[in-house]
């Protein structure tokens, strides 16, 4: 199970940022150091069995006998393990705190908001939010500075190669810092159970360098072009999805994900299923047995074509 772990997008033993190393190296510390104290524990239990000669005390020296090992094994030794646990511990967090020393400059910020099963992952600008869901961008080489909330249950967010994890909580802001050593894509999860659908809380993080950054946050400011091509499905969208959806430009529904940038999306579902041409359309055929229990109401009133038709305009679109 431990080998498991050690690679894959989703590994805190394989980390790709400062933060998450401070994580791995802890890990490794406390694994050496339970790894000794096991030792010695068996050592000890095996010794019990060894046969002695009987040595003859008086009571009081039997008392004193049992208050050494009582003292020594049931206060000494663990007090010293937990210290040492302390000392080990409590830098580790460090890097994360969202604390701006004087003459720094401020990172940036990234919002990011848990719901019943999705992310909403906000950029906040002068001339308004940028929103995107499930997909999370970010700049690579510089530390992020994420603040975290809900908007319904406790979440957890957690980028295991990068750091963390800290709580999203309805309510209240949390803010944790993480950095990206390289461009790259990681894995993250949902770490706190939220519901039937907990396991399907996917979150794609991708680290851009700061100009690529930078292009892709612009273009997502700036209207999506006039679609001629794809007019009907545009008016199909408007009247069965817009209540719930924002497509920048033609509707502002916000109970559920932002989908103005959906075609430049890796998953559906937030990490249910691929991306990939028809996907959308089989997802909003089949979305509640593929998620039971989803906030969208199933469309399967819909004529297949009007599902095909919607399926191939939000795929390709993208800013
Ligand atoms: Cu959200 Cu578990």
């Amino acid at each position: 199970m431990m080998l498991a772990g050690c690679s894959g997008d989703r590994s805190i033993l394989d980390p790709a940022g400062p933060a998450a190393r401070d994580v791995a190296w802890l890990w490794w510390a406390m694994l050496s150091g339970f790894g000794l104290v096991f030792v010695a524990v068996v050592v000890a239990w095996l010794a019990a069995f060894r046969p002695r000669a009987h040595v003859e005390r008086s009571p009081a020296e039997e008392r004193r006998f049992s208050l050494r090992w009582i003292l020594g094994g049931g206060i000494v030794l663990p007090g010293v393990s937990i210290l040492a646990l302390l000392v080990f511990g409590v830098p580790t967090g460090q890097r994360m705190l969202p604390v701006t020393l004087p003459g720094e400059t401020p990172p940036q910020v990234i919002e990011v908001v848990g719901h019943q099963w999705w992310w909403e992952i906000r950029y906040p600008g002068e001339q308004g939010d940028v929103v995107t869901a499930n997909h999370l961008v970010m700049p690579a080489g510089e530390p992020v500075e994420f603040h975290v909330t809900s908007a319904d249950v406790i979440h957890a967010f957690w980028v295991p190669r990068l750091g963390g994890k800290i709580d999203m909580l309805p309510g209240r802001t949390n803010r944790i810092r993480l950095e990206a050593d390289e461009p790259g894509v990681f894995g993250a999860q949902c770490a706190e159970f939220c519901g039937v659908q907990h396991t399907h809380m996917h979150l794609h993080v991708e680290a851009l360098p700061r100009e690529e950054y930078e292009v892709w946050l612009d273009a997502r400011r700036s209207p999506l072009p006039e679609d001629e091509a794809h007019a009907q499905a545009r008016q199909d969208f408007i009247q069965h999805c817009a209540g719930c959806h924002r497509v920048a430009g033609l509707s502002d529904g916000e109970r559920g994900p932002d989908l103005s940038d959906i075609g430049s999306r890796a998953t559906l579902g937030a990490g249910v299923m691929a991306m990939e041409e028809g996907a959308i359309a089989r997802w909003l055929a089949t979305h509640q047995s593929l998620k039971p229990g989803n906030r969208m109401p199933s469309h399967d009133d819909l004529e297949d074509e009007t599902l095909e038709r919607l399926g191939a305009w939000l795929e390709n679109l993208t800013p």
